[in-house]
């Protein structure tokens, strides 16, 4: 089998009158604006908000274009020689694909979440080729930005027409015979039967040859291997193996190599998640597939990215929340150590929005859920497979969602029996009564920490799960007053909400979610419950409660960390708890020290440690415990002072690990803003035309204090042809600015420059400049592909 990636020459044209355009793919045609209220304006009551009147939405699909049509050519080689197959492997089209070869139409894929293939073989006869793609997206078809065109990678696949039949190779590990068992599926298309051997190779088991008799219609074959010595896969240690199938003809061959990992999952009903015998808190965060600023276009560097921003915060997996991910994103996974509840469906057949896949599920979601299955099952990171979120057919028994759960799950058991189904349930009582609950082999919970005891009782054999927890709101290093639980729709709008922002206190919430704290509680309380999914790790493009109706904001304030990769001050809260035993951390609420006169505060702080003391300019405010018998939350889980009086100079929080100081964070009143700063972890990548590097630009006063509520506007220059701007953004979620530009607003005194390899080695310099501000200059590097420094991007900043 030889691979190719049909990444580069591409051509794309919007709508028929404007000029085509060269593109590479990834690519997604509408993430580079403008954005406009008028974008898919959606003028809906949204079910699960409890909306029933009609309003109009703006910014829910991120106010960028993506509806319409668009379209891409491309050439591409014919058979190297006779015989030969080829297979088209599109791993995302958003969304109605529709394939041409040469004119004709070869395949369609309307869900635009779906990987799909397609046996060119039989269109391909010259030597040169015209690959065309369309794709369109309908108004109204979405609750989120999902992107537009083909924005997952596209590939080429050459075999002989003796072949193992893509995605048919199934590995499973089986520890009670300490073996490994592999089935798979050869194709023949010689169009008679042959004689030959499949060769399993691996440093699992000893190399294996299997004489085998193919006949013309195909061959499927199953073998168990014994094992050798082997280390097992986890979070901690993400182990992985190759397994190398050949099967040889004489005349003809074809191998695959898969990678895996072994690991042993158990849902215990009385004790949560099992992961090699021992129990795992699955400490997980929901993350939809959109990378901010670069849009739904899927660069590999940009997830891995935010993967290592999440270990840093101490979560262990994702839900992938509400669709099948990119392939890619689940090898970084299985790389990165992550468990994965791999998601199908938003709705089923009664769709959620007008346009939405409601309008294909009956057609389509078999085809669908199959390829989701098929293609991810050999994923050690998967350990749940989910059948859909909050499904509108839960809240009307006649709409016999338990009979669509019921084939659904006899899909995924027909790809995989060893992995439970589950799906992301909301009204929980009526997903009960409307049967669907108990088709599945564990029901997950949306937002019910205070029901988790009952739904335990109703389903004693399961654990608990919560599949969608928190939806607190909050912009980066904004605070409103007082810092108390804040629930929008409900209590009177305060006037700084004109700004469209929610406060950092991580205590603003909607009328459906709760706090951290409420989670956390029940997650420390109960042994039965496994876990639990934070909607959301990152924000992302659209969705933009409590501010749908209220333009400009066009993404989420759900996020433990911003639009861009900055934590805010609930990745810090998160991570208090996430990383109880871990390196001992504390973090400053509010986090700056720039206030107004005689203003008095609440400061919180959170950390891992037993005790924390307070000093502002030098005084104690007192060594504290949280108070976890408090009637109020957030006390239980905080450090809190009440009225503090704020006074220019120094706010300093202490944490004690056995009676002994063992860390400080310290902040200081910032003066006047002074200068740019850059900075990143990693300043050296690859020049391989596809890494990317991150710099963190921050406004500081000349002393180096983060001047925290500044916006200066900023631009960036490259010398040098190694490295190009993607995108400059700085996580507010009501900025207006194109993402693509070499400049933008600080938000909260930060931004981030994204930065990629052109495929050129060597040096270049990004400056950032701002009237009235000393600028910036940092160095990076593009290294010839071996000399790479390979320290993923730890999160920098000040
Ligand atoms: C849930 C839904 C998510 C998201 C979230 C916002 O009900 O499953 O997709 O909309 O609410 O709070």
């Amino acid at each position: 089998m030889r691979t190719r990636q049909l990444l580069k020459n591409w051509f794309f044209q919007r709508g028929n009158d404007l000029a085509e355009q060269p593109v590479t793919i990834p690519h997604d045609w509408a993430v580079s604006g403008p954005f406009a209220r008028e974008n898919d304006l959606q003028i809906t009551h949204i079910v699960q908000n409890g909306e029933s009147v009609n309003y109009e939405h703006s910014g829910r699909t991120g106010g960028l274009p993506h509806v319409g049509k668009g379209k891409y050519r491309c050439t591409v080689r014919g058979l190297s020689a006779p015989g030969k197959r080829i297979i088209l492997l599109f791993d995302g089209v958003m969304s109605h694909a529709r394939v041409y070869l040469n004119g004709r139409l070869v395949g369609a894929c309307n869900y635009g979440y779906t990987s799909f293939q397609i046996d060119a073989t039989d269109y391909l006869d010259r030597e040169k080729n015209l690959l065309e793609v369309t794709a369109e997206n309908f108004p109204q078809s979405s609750r989120w930005y999902p992107g537009a065109g083909i924005y997952r990678r596209v590939q080429r696949i050459e075999t002989d027409p003796v072949c193992f039949k893509h995605w048919s190779d199934h590995l499973e590990f089986m520890p009670e015979k300490n073996s490994l068992r592999i089935r798979g599926f050869i194709e023949n298309h010689t169009g008679r039967p042959r004689s030959g051997k499949i060769i399993f190779e691996s440093a699992l088991f000893e190399t294996m040859s299997l004489p085998v008799q193919i006949p013309a219609a195909g061959l499927a074959f199953e073998r168990e291997l014994d094992l050798l010595a082997f280390d097992r896969w986890s979070p901690d240690s993400p182990r992985l193996y190759e397994v190398k199938l050949t099967v040889e003809t004489g005349e003809y061959s074809d191998s695959e190599t898969i990678p895996f990992g072994l690991r042993e999952i158990r849902f215990d009903k009385d004790r949560g998640f099992f992961l090699n015998g021992e129990r795992v808190k699955i400490n997980g965060v929901c993350l939809h597939h959109d990378l901010g600023p670069l849009g739904a276009a899927f660069h590999p560097a940009a997830a891995r990215r935010q993967l290592a921003i999440l270990k840093e915060m101490g979560c262990n997996a994702i839900r992938t929340s509400h669709n099948p991910p990119a392939p890619q994103f689940l090898d970084l996974c299985d790389e990165m150590g992550f468990l994965v509840m791999d998601e199908a469906f938003d709705c089923w057949h009664t769709g959620k929005n007008k346009n939405d896949y409601g309008m294909h599920f009956d057609n389509d979601s078999e085809k669908d859920l199959t390829s989701m299955v098929c293609r991810d099952r050999n994923h050690p990171c998967i350990i749940l497979w989910s059948i859909g979120n909050e499904l509108m057919e839960i809240r009307d028994p006649a709409l016999r969602g338990d009979l669509i759960a019921k084939r659904l799950v006899s899909v995924v058991k027909k790809h995989d029996a060893g992995r439970p189904v589950t799906a992301g349930l909301d009204a929980c009582d009526l997903a009960i009564e409307s049967g669907i609950a108990d088709q599945l082999d564990i029901p997950a919970w949306n937002y019910r920490p205070q029901s988790y005891r009952k739904y335990h009782d109703r389903f004693p054999n399961c654990p608990v799960i919560g599949s969608e927890t928190l939806s607190s709101l909050s912009s980066r290093g904004i605070y409103y007053f007082p810092a108390a639980e804040y629930v929008f729709g409900r209590a009177p709008d305060r006037k700084e909400h004109s700004e469209g922002q929610c406060s950092s206190y991580c205590l603003d919430i909607r009328p459906w979610s709760h706090t951290a704290e409420a989670e956390l509680q029940m997650q420390d309380e109960y042994e039965f419950v496994a876990g639990q999914f934070i909607w959301t790790g990152f924000d992302y493009l659209g969705e933009p409660t409590p501010f749908d109706q209220q333009w400009p904001s066009r993404s989420s304030y759900f996020g433990c960390i911003d639009l861009v990769g900055l934590p805010k001050d609930l990745f810090y809260l998160i991570q208090s708890q996430w990383k109880k035993d871990g390196e001992p951390m504390i973090h400053i609420i509010p986090h700056h020290w720039n206030w107004k006169e005689r203003q008095i505060l609440d400061i919180h702080a959170v950390s891992n440690c037993e005790e924390a003391e307070l000093f502002v300019n030098g005084v104690s405010l007192g060594r504290i415990v949280p108070l976890r018998g408090s009637g109020v939350l957030a006390e239980r889980y905080r450090f809190i002072w009440h009225d503090v009086p704020w006074h220019p100079g120094t706010v300093r929080a202490v944490g004690f690990r056995k009676g002994a100081a063992c860390i400080e964070e310290i902040l200081h009143t910032a003066d006047q803003p002074a200068k740019l700063h850059l900075e990143t972890a990693r300043t050296a990548c690859p020049a391989d035309g596809e890494d990317m590097l991150f710099v963190t630009v921050s406004v500081l006063d000349k002393d180096g204090n983060l001047c925290a509520d500044q916006t200066p506007f900023v631009k960036f220059a490259l010398e040098g042809s190694s490295l190009k701007l993607l995108a400059a953004d700085a996580g507010d979620p009501t900025s207006l600015e194109p993402f693509q530009l070499p400049e933008c607003s600080l938000f909260s005194g930060m931004g981030v420059v994204y930065l990629q390899s052109t495929g050129t080695e060597g040096g270049c310099i990004l400056r950032a400049e701002s009237p009235g501000l000393e600028s910036a200059e940092i160095k990076l590097q593009c290294n010839s592909i071996n000399k790479t420094d390979h320290d993923w991007e730890r999160r920098p900043g000040p």
